[in-house]
C-alpha cells in the first residue's frame, strides 16, 4: 500500500498506479486550535507501507504529519514502512557554523527514526559536508538521483545542442557528471580562482563556455542567485544558450522571473517540489525502487 501525507498526494497516487498498488488515505486537517489531526482510513495490520511525503515550503508542517503519519502507522500493527522523502528539508544545516547552533539535519533524522520508519529513501538529499545518508540514519537509507530523468527531459523537449554540462560549485560535480552521462556530452564545474588578494574570477574549471549551448543544473533552486550568477558568467564568456535543470525547484519569491530575465531559456524541475515548472515526475524512480524492496 502507497500513501502520501499531504505535500506529496499526486506523486503517491502516480506512484500507486504504475504498481497497482492500493493507495491508502489519511484524513489530516486542523483543529479550530491550529493542532493537526491525522486518521488512517484503511487497515494496515501486517502490511508494507510505502509512505510517500516531501518537506518543501512549509517543511515543519509536514514532518511533523510525517511523525504523525508513520507513529500511526506503526501503532496500527504496520509490518513494516518505507519512506520516500523526495524533498529532505533541513539537510543543509548539518553542521555548528556557529557556536550553539541546532545541528538540524541530526534532529529531524532521529525524529524520523524514532516514530519507527523501517527504510529510507531520498532524492537528491542535499550531501554537502554529510557524504552519505548512512552517516545520519542508523536504519538503511538510500539517496537517489533524479538528474538522469532531467537530462532524459532536456534531451526530447529541450532547444540546446550537444550542451556543455555545468554544475555552479564542486558539490554539483555528482549531478554534472550524471547528466552528462545521459545526455553524451561533457560537463564541468565552476571554481574560484584568486588572480590577486583582492580579485577572484569564478569560471569553469577547463571547459571553454565560448559558442556553447549550456545545461546548468543543481539539486535546489531556492534563491535562484546560484543560477543567476552563473549563467551571467557564462554569457559573458560567450555562451550562447542556457537551460536549467534542477530536482527541487523551491523557487522562493521572484526567483523564476529573475532567472528567466537573467537570460536563461527554460527552468526544468521535477514534481519533488510541486509547483509551475515541475515538468518531470520521480514517480517512475520512485516505483523502480518500491520493486525492488518488495522482491
Ligand atoms: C548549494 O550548495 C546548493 O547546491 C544550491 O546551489 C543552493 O541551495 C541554491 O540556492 P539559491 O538558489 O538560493 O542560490
Amino acid at each position: 500500500m502507497v500513501i502520501g501525507g499531504s505535500s506529496s498526494e499526486n506523486l503517491a497516487n502516480s506512484v500507486a498506479n504504475q504498481l497497482s498498488l492500493t493507495l491508502g488515505k489519511a484524513e489530516i486537517k486542523r483543529f479550530p486550535d491550529g493542532e493537526k489531526y491525522l486518521r488512517v482510513l484503511n487497515e494496515v495490520k501486517d502490511e508494507h507501507v510505502v509512505v510517500i511525503q516531501s518537506m518543501h515550503h512549509t517543511p515543519d508542517d509536514f514532518l511533523f504529519e510525517y511523525l504523525l503519519l508513520v507513529d500511526t502507522l506503526k501503532d496500527l500493527g504496520a509490518k513494516k514502512v518505507t519512506s520516500f522523502i523526495p524533498y529532505f528539508a533541513y539537510a543543509r544545516q548539518d553542521e555548528r557554523f556557529k557556536p550553539g547552533e541546532a545541528l538540524s539535519f541530526k534532529t529531524v533524522s532521529k525524529l524520523i527514526e524514532a516514530v519507527g520508519t523501517d527504510e529510507i529513501y531520498t532524492i537528491d538529499m542535499h550531501q554537502h559536508r554529510v557524504l552519505s545518508s548512512s552517516d545520519v540514519f542508523r536504519i538503511p537509507s538510500h539517496n537517489l538521483s533524479a538528474m538522469p530523468l532531467l537530462a532524459n527531459y532536456v534531451r526530447k523537449e529541450g532547444k540546446l545542442r550537444d550542451p556543455l554540462v555545468i554544475g555552479p560549485d564542486s558539490e554539483a560535480e555528482q549531478w554534472a557528471k550524471l547528466a552528462s552521462e545521459t545526455l553524451g556530452t561533457d560537463y564541468d564545474v565552476f571554481e574560484k580562482k584568486r588572480l590577486a588578494a583582492d580579485k577572484v574570477e569564478v569560471r569553469p574549471r577547463r571547459a571553454n563556455a565560448k559558442g556553447r549551448d549550456i545545461l546548468i543544473v543543481d539539486d535546489i533552486i531556492s534563491t535562484g542567485g546560484t543560477i543567476i550568477e552563473a549563467s551571467r558568467i557564462l554569457l559573458s564568456q560567450g555562451a550562447k544558450h542556457i537551460e536549467v535543470a534542477c530536482t527541487h525547484p523551491i523557487l522562493a519569491t521572484d526567483a523564476l522571473n529573475r532567472i528567466r530575465a537573467a537570460g536563461v531559456l527554460n527552468v526544468i524541475g521535477t514534481d519533488t517540489v510541486p509547483g509551475p515548472i515541475s515538468y518531470v515526475s520521480v514517480a517512475p524512480l520512485i516505483a523502480e525502487h518500491i520493486k525492488k524492496t518488495v522482491s
